[in-house]
């Protein structure tokens, strides 16, 4: 398969929830659980893992993290923190492009975490190991991938302050 540009797997890459009961060959899924490996985390400590299993779609791939093991750098600000994530789904961000750079459809799914002391139990999970996400895998039904339905930049990325949209000039 021709290799697909960043940007183009990026723009396409979108939650492809009907999977195609074929097996996905050994190469192609160790490549994509490589690119997991490729990706930033605070400190560089890794604090994931990843549990493959295989049910109802050819691939359930099952995020685990370890909050001992994390730089929380929000952890003491009274709101919810967020940091910690970062160094899970950056991950898990890099499974799922390298899926669609693969040909297979892919969906980020967290439902799972409601019923993590039974996941940890059927997967042998240890203390202090938990899950962030669990992401079926397999080669879709149909086209699959596709346009992205998204707001523009404009909304999402301001000038110097908050809510200053006025881009002219500085994104074309
Ligand atoms: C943090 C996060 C949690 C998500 N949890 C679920 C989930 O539990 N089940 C599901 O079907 N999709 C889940 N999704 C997928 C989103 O619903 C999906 O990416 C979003 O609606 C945009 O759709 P698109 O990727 O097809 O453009 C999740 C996505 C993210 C980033």
């Amino acid at each position: 398969m021709a290799e697909m540009g960043i940007y183009e797997t990026m723009r396409t890459l979108r939650a492809v929830r009907r999977l195609r009961p074929d097996p996905i060959p050994a190469d192609v899924l160790r490549r994509v659980l490589e690119a997991a490996t490729w990706a930033p985390t605070g400190g560089n400590v890794q604090p994931w893992r990843i549990v493959v299993v295989f049910g109802e779609s050819p691939v359930v791939a099952v995020f685990c993290f370890n909050p001992k093991n994390m730089a929380i750098t929000d952890a003491k600000q009274a709101r919810v923190s967020v940091v910690g994530g970062g160094s899970v789904y950056t991950a898990v961000e890099n499974l799922l492009l390298a899926c669609r750079a693969e040909g297979l459809g892919c969906v980020l799914t967290t439902l799972l975490c409601e019923c993590e002391p039974e996941v940890r139990k059927l997967l042998a999970i240890p203390d202090p190991w938990y899950t962030a996400a669990a992401i079926p895998i397999g080669y879709p039904v149909g086209r699959g991938h596709g346009p992205l339905i998204r707001r523009p930049v404009e909304q999402l990325a301001y000038l110097d302050s908050w809510g200053q949209a006025n881009l002219t000039g500085w994104l074309k």
